[in-house]
């Protein structure tokens, strides 16, 4: 079998998958007093948390291969979103019910970074080129892996 690199380069394909989750968070450092945590996050500080409705988009890149024309099968790539992270997310609430974002203040920021975590080692290694999450239609974070990108 011919070996392809796993680095990004000319005749890359870029396919992406979306999903969607709803969960509640609560944006609160512990380590900080609660006049400092109100004017960081302002209502999104408030005791009882909130809720929002996520997309979350996750970019794998590649050649497509040979035989099936797929970069990678988006039924897999679906698959491996929804166990990862759809699953243990939707419907909870971030702050308290999810064992991998124990400590984490939930940002959208910190929410990619740990989505990677999850994501990444069901991915060939080195393929997984970005995740993209909404909190809002108007604000996303988006993560390229510890790495970057070039
Ligand atoms: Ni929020």
């Amino acid at each position: 079998m011919p070996t392809r690199s796993a680095l990004p380069g000319p005749g890359d394909v870029f396919i992406t998958r979306q999903v969607h989750f709803n969960a509640g968070h609560r944006l609160y450092n512990v380590r900080r007093s609660r006049q400092w945590n109100e004017r960081t996050y302002g209502p999104c500080a408030n005791p009882n948390g909130h809720g929002h409705n996520y997309v979350l988009e996750v970019t794998v890149r590649g050649k497509p291969d040979p035989d099936t024309g797929y970069v990678l099968d988006l039924g897999d790539l679906k698959r491996i979103v929804e166990k990862a992270v759809v699953v243990p997310c939707d419907h909870r609430n971030l702050n308290k019910d999810i064992d991998f974002l124990k400590g984490v203040i939930p940002t959208t920021e910190n929410l990619v970074v740990a989505f990677w975590g999850r994501i990444a080692p069901r991915i060939r290694a080195g393929r997984l080129h970005s995740i993209r999450l909404y909190e809002t239609p108007r604000n996303y974070a988006e993560y390229l892996g510890p790495e970057g990108t070039p």
